[in-house]
Order: C-alpha cells, then sequence, then structure tokens
C-alpha cells in the first residue's frame, strides 16, 4: 500500500464521494441517519489530518500556495459548522436532508480544487520521498485523531456571535 500523502488523501476523497452517492440514493431515514453519522466522522478525520500535517508543511514549503491554503481552511471551517449541526439534528429533522445536500456540494467542490488546482503544485515541489514521510505521519495521526465535529465550544461562539 502506497504511503504517499496525496495518494492516502485521494483514497479518503474517494470514500466520501462514494458515501455521500450512497446518501443521495438511500430512502431509509436511519440508514440515511447512519450514513450522515459515517461522513461527518469521515469528514472530521479527514480534515483534521490535512489542518495538523499537510497544510502546515505545504505553508511552509509553496508558499505560492499560501492563499490557497487560507481558502482551504475556511472551506474546512464551514464544513465543520455544518457537520457539527448535522451532529446535532435529529435523525427525522425535516432540514437534515438539505443540510447534508449543502455538505455534499461544499465538499465536493473542495475536493475539485485539491485535486486538480493544487495537488500536482505539491506533488511537483515536494517529491516522492517526502510525501512518503508526511502520508506515514498521517497515518499514524489518524488513530488518534478527533471523530467528532464538536471542538469544544464551536457552535456556542457561532451563537455569541450572531446575538452580539
Ligand atoms: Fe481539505
Ligand atoms: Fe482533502
Amino acid at each position: 500500500m502506497s504511503t504517499d500523502a496525496l495518494v492516502l488523501l485521494k483514497e479518503d476523497h474517494k470514500e466520501v464521494q462514494r458515501l455521500f452517492r450512497q446518501y443521495r440514493a438511500e430512502t431509509a431515514e436511519a440508514a440515511r441517519a447512519e450514513l450522515a453519522d459515517e461522513i461527518v466522522r469521515q469528514l472530521t478525520v479527514h480534515s483534521y489530518l490535512e489542518d495538523e500535517v499537510l497544510y502546515p508543511r505545504i505553508r511552509a514549503e509553496v508558499p505560492d500556495l499560501a492563499f490557497e491554503m487560507d481558502l482551504a481552511h475556511q472551506e474546512h471551517h464551514v464544513a465543520e459548522l455544518l457537520c457539527a449541526e448535522i451532529d446535532a439534528m435529529r435523525d427525522d429533522d425535516p432540514e437534515l436532508p438539505a443540510k447534508m445536500a449543502v455538505l455534499t456540494d461544499a465538499v465536493t467542490r473542495h475536493i475539485h480544487t485539491e485535486e486538480q488546482e493544487w495537488f500536482p503544485k505539491v506533488r511537483a515541489a515536494m517529491g516522492r520521498r517526502e510525501l512518503q514521510q508526511i502520508g506515514e505521519r498521517m497515518l499514524a495521526l489518524r488513530q488518534t485523531a478527533p471523530t467528532s465535529p464538536h471542538r469544544p465550544g464551536l457552535l456556542q461562539r457561532v451563537a455569541d456571535a450572531v446575538s452580539a
């Protein structure tokens, strides 16, 4: 199995896209809720690994991508907010399917940008050995990565900000 960081991340992307398709095709409420949980869990782990391991290395070594890193970080933030809301919803919440559709669109666009617009630049700048080392670090960190989007007080801070 390859430990190349970009290969590992693309495998995650493929898996989450598969889950999004499964969610859209599923009609039973309980099964949809279970898929939503799994999507939230996988996105939380994936974003954590990118934020903790890959993005800082790109900022340090590929300064041309600094603004792309700022954008990607904001897109992770929006996805995390949606994930936290989805995680807190009841299975029969009438807003859940629309919330999932917005998450699907946002994440699909984000994945496309990563894979098409800057993964090739990262590969060219870093080379094979370094990307393998980054991948090994991500695999190790995956064992202890958070699986729930509820960073302490995330939704509360948003509620406080809008009511201020
Ligand atoms: Fe990302
Ligand atoms: Fe990603």
